[in-house]
Order: structure tokens, then sequence, then C-alpha cells
């Protein structure tokens, strides 16, 4: 029993928007399931809950890294009928084969590194590890270096702020899952923590004064334009279809790579504006040339001292 509980806090490690954790587990007698979570969505920078699917996957590519290292053989069902609820369900063999210590090992080391990197180049053996990390069937990853693409994904996120932070609904939503003190930080457990921004903790009421009187679209650009350009190289997360499935194995490649890019020592944070506004993701699709396919995540990486570690809820809060 201990270990299975064990497998859940991996699995709580994972990424999500906003850092919601918009997840839930049961056990089964051979298996755990994952629920999404929909108290913990947001209706309004992810309406029709992609990137809380992208989460949900992330979450389970954990909890079937941390299976196969603890000895299982995993195998993974997508919304199975028969159900009590829409869910992941990870059912679990013995296995003697045991998974790659090196991904197991990066789960609690991976973070989200919002800091401004040193431009530092990624040497090509690096890049060809990036490259080559297996991603689920109709999902790719494209890796961006060049100066011109840079250019453009840095207006397509200058664009996508002014859209969303002018935007009283957004602003209101963003504002509710930050963690202004350490106080705040420690009684919720999820959220957006100053610590975790690279800022300090400082009382509620005067972080979400300054957010709103102090921060703008054209500041908050200014500090994404000099952090991308920062930045070694700009990975885009592609899929074939934009469906439920999809988005889960957008989030379990994405986290393959999260985990891959950690024991490189390379750091990755989300500008995925660029994404979640419908008309630019448009353009970013023109640019990329990607036809029909659909751009899910844009991350930049790179090299920088680490962060604080955001906070996560105990087992015993997700597990129903
Ligand atoms: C689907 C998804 C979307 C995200 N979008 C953003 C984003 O637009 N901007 C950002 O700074 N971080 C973004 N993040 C990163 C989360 O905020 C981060 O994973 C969360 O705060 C937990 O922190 P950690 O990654 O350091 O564990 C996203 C993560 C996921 C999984």
């Amino acid at each position: 029993m201990q270990q299975i509980i064990e497998l859940i806090r991996y699995a709580t490690m994972a990424p999500s928007g906003h850092n919601t954790q918009p997840w839930k587990f049961s056990l089964k007698e051979d298996g755990i399931r994952i629920f999404p979570d929909f108290t913990r969505s947001l209706p309004v920078v992810d309406q029709d809950n992609r990137e809380l699917y992208i989460s949900l996957g992330c979450a389970l590519e954990n909890l079937v890294i941390a299976a196969k290292y603890t000895g299982y053989d995993p195998e993974v069902e997508y919304f199975p009928a028969g159900e009590p609820e829409e869910c992941l369900l990870v059912t679990l063999k013995h296995s003697n084969v045991t998974g790659d210590n090196n991904l197991f090992q990066a789960i609690p080391k991976r973070h989200t590194n919002r800091r401004e990197y040193n431009k530092q180049q990624i040497p090509a053996a690096d890049f060809s590890k990036i490259g080559s990390v297996p991603t689920k069937d109709g999902v790719t990853c494209l890796v961006l270096t060049e100066p011109d693409d840079i250019g453009q994904i840095i207006d397509l996120v200058r664009e996508g702020n002014r859209i969303q932070m002018n935007d009283n609904a957004f602003m209101d939503e963003i504002i509710s899952w930050i963690r202004f003190s350490d106080s705040e930080a420690e009684k919720h457990l999820d959220g957006l923590t100053s610590r975790a921004m690279g800022s300090p903790s400082v009382p509620g009421w005067l972080g979400r004064m300054f957010m709103r009187f102090f921060v703008s679209a054209k500041s908050q650009s200014k500090t994404d334009g000099k952090n991308i350009r920062s930045s070694s190289a700009l990975i885009v997360i592609i899929s074939e279809k934009n469906d439920k499935r999809s988005w889960v194995d957008v989030g379990r490649s994405f986290e393959r790579i999260a985990l891959t890019l950690t024991t490189l020592n390379i750091e990755s944070a989300h500008l995925n504006q660029p994404c979640e506004v419908p008309q630019i993701k448009n353009q970013l699709q023109q640019h990329l040339a990607l036809g029909s396919a659909h751009p899910q995540l844009l991350l930049r990486i790179g090299y920088a001292e680490s962060l604080p570690r955001s906070p996560r809820r105990s087992v015993q809060q997700v597990l129903i």
C-alpha cells in the first residue's frame, strides 16, 4: 500500500497550468484511477479544459515512469467505459524489468524556471537527446533556434499578453491563483507562489494591489521578450488532433521532454499565450507551416540557477 501511495505522490509532482493540480486519484484492486478535478479548472484561460487534460497527461506520465521504476508493467486505458466517472486507468502488473532510473530521479527535481537565462548554447549531443525523446502517436516536438523564428514568437507572445492582460476576467483568474505570501502558499499548497516565480514573499493585499496597478501587458511583454532572448532555444509541442485524448498525450510527451531536460540540467518555462488565444494560434500555425496541426505548448529552454519548488497538496488531499 505504501508503494502505491508513493506512486501517487510522484504523479502529483507533475506540472499543471497555474499549479491548479486538477487531479484526483482513487485506488482499484489492481491499479490507480486519475480523475479530472473540474473544481480546479481555469474557465477563462482554458475554456475547453485543454490545459487541464494536458496537466492530467503530465501526472499520468509521472505515474507510469514511477510504476515502471518500482517494478510494475503499467497498462494505461484512456477514459474506459464502465468506470464510475471519466478517468485515466493505470492497471499495475508486476514485471521483472525495471524502468528508466534517470527519468524517475528527475521527477522531484523538475520544475518551471521563470528566471532570465544566460544565453549559453546547448551542446549538439544534448539537442539530439531532446529531439529523440519518444513522443506519443500524433504528437511532435519542434525545436526553434533561428533568430527569425524567435523574433516572430516574441511578437506573438506580445500580442497574446495584450489580449489576455487587458481582459479583467483573465487578470482576476490569475490573481486568484497567485500565493503572494509564504502563509498563503502554506495554507493552499497549490497555485503560483511568489518564491517559485523568483520574487519575495509579500502580504497578499500588497501583491494583489501591485498586480492590478503596476503589472501591464507592456511590462509583461518586456520581461517575456528579455527572457526569450536569454534562452538557448524554444520548443513547440504540436498535436495532429485537438481532442481530450490528444491533450493527455501532449501532456505525457511534454513531461518526458521536461524530465529529459532536467537530466541535462536544462531549465524550461512556458510562454503559452500564443497557443491559448485562438487568433494568435492561427498565426503561429501559419508561421510554423503546421497546416492543420495544433501548437499546444510553447516553452523556452536554457540555463539558469534554479528556483524554489512549487508546493503540492498531500496524497491524502487528492485521494478519494
Ligand atoms: C498545461 C500547462 C500550461 C502552463 N502554462 C503556463 C504559462 O502559460 N505560463 C507559465 O509561466 N507557466 C505555465 N505552466 C507552468 C505551471 O505554472 C507550473 O507547472 C506550475 O506552477 C507548477 O510548478 P512546477 O512546474 O515548477 O512544478 C503551465 C504548465 C502546464 C502543465
